[in-house]
């Protein structure tokens, strides 16, 4: 099969559209990152989406919808889901309700919930009403690899095994979606992002935020949602993220730098722009002002890519703040590090 990159014209959405109806995987521009969008109630569709990202079948996937009305037919929505709906939708925010037998088994790894999104990207919202049904559609992605933010990112993992990409050009925010659970008490958000848990508490006050956001999950423990357990994100360098007041990060960071150099030549540093300054005569790749974090979450998955492409082998960096969307920076860099952290507070 040859993959078309399509221009976002209304005639090519129809064309993808129709290639949807057919049982076909396309890609997706949406204002999170790039998905592989297929139709949600058909099984043997959805099946192929979990077969192309060799991505285990127990990893549900999210349901797409372009239309308030859709939401009765699959699934049983609360009065607290409503409420969150009317407040964020269209936009990065998936909530979690009990599915009706419509969703099949297939999209949500057999749980008795569905996650569903209203995007906002108009691209994404056309494609979805010119199909005319729910699209079922996971980050365009190989399982385990960083998200795709850009067309060219889902052609290189996807080319040959999907007829067509739609060009939406670069998302607008770059990490995925904010997940909740309000299916059942206690409301968790499941994996953070653009939204923030303090702007959802101005809707639902009682919301908690999953402990496995910046930690491991341990193997022996139902995990709240699937997607937690896996390695994500990931780019082949070893990366290792370092911690805490930023002299001594720095002084860190430099020190570690200079005994990788002796082993091997290809180690980069990732700094915020105003610290640079810190790493004279290193190598270094500026991620953004750590003041302003929606440019790094705009090109975080890029720049891990990239990385690769560099043939890069080991990668220090330094960590964003915990507020609004670095909560949601944390828990991807964490996970593409593999949980390898380093507070230089915390050595003595
Ligand atoms: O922004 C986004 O959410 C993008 C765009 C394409 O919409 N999609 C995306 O999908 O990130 P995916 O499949 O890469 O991540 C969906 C996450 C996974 O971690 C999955 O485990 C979780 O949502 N999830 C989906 N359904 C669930 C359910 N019923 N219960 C618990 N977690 C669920
Ligand atoms: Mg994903």
């Amino acid at each position: 099969m040859k993959t078309e990159i399509l221009k976002p014209t209304k005639e090519n959405i129809n064309i993808a559209a129709g290639s949807i109806r057919k049982g076909e995987l396309v890609g997706m521009p949406t204002e999170t990152v790039y998905g592989l969008a297929a139709n949600a109630l058909n099984p043997d569709s959805v099946k192929n989406i979990y077969s192309v990202k060799g991505r285990p079948s127990n990893n549900p996937l999210i349901v797409h919808i372009a239309d308030f009305n859709e939401l009765d037919k699959i699934c049983y929505i609360n009065d607290d889901a409503i409420k969150l709906a009317k407040a964020f939708w269209p936009g990065p925010l998936t909530i979690l309700q009990y599915k009706k037998d419509i969703i099949p088994d297939a999209v949500t790894g057999s749980l008795n919930t569905v996650a569903i999104r209203m995007p906002s990207n108009k691209i994404a919202r056309d494609l979805i009403s010119m199909s005319g049904l729910p699209i079922a559609a996971p980050s365009a992605n190989k399982s385990g690899r960083p998200s795709p933010t850009l067309p060219e990112h889902v052609y290189k993992d996807f080319n040959g095994l999907i007829p067509y990409i739609i060009d939406g050009g670069q998302c607008e925010i770059g990490l995925e979606s904010t997940v909740i659970n309000v299916a059942s008490k206690p409301y968790t958000v499941l994996r953070p992002g653009k939204i923030s848990i303090e702007e959802i508490r101005q809707i639902l006050p009682d919301v908690m935020l999953s402990n496995n956001i910046l930690h491991e999950p341990s193997p022996d423990t139902v995990p709240e949602s699937p997607g937690m357990m896996y390695k994500h994100y990931a780019p082949n360098a070893k990366l290792i993220l370092v911690s805490g007041d930023r002299f001594n990060v720095a002084k860190k960071i430099n020190e570690l730098y200079n005994k990788s150099l002796i082993e091997n030549s290809r180690t980069k540093i990732l700094c915020f722009d105003e610290n640079a300054y810190l790493y004279p005569d290193k190598s270094f790749i500026k991620i953004g002002s750590s003041k302003h974090h929606e440019e790094l979450a705009h090109k975080l998955f890029a720049l891990l890519r990239s990385l690769d492409e560099m043939g890069v082998e080991t990668v220090y960096s330094e960590v964003a703040d915990l507020g609004g969307i670095g909560l949601a920076i944390m828990n991807r860099m964490i996970r593409a590090a593999a949980f390898n952290i380093i507070d230089v507070d915390k050595i003595k």
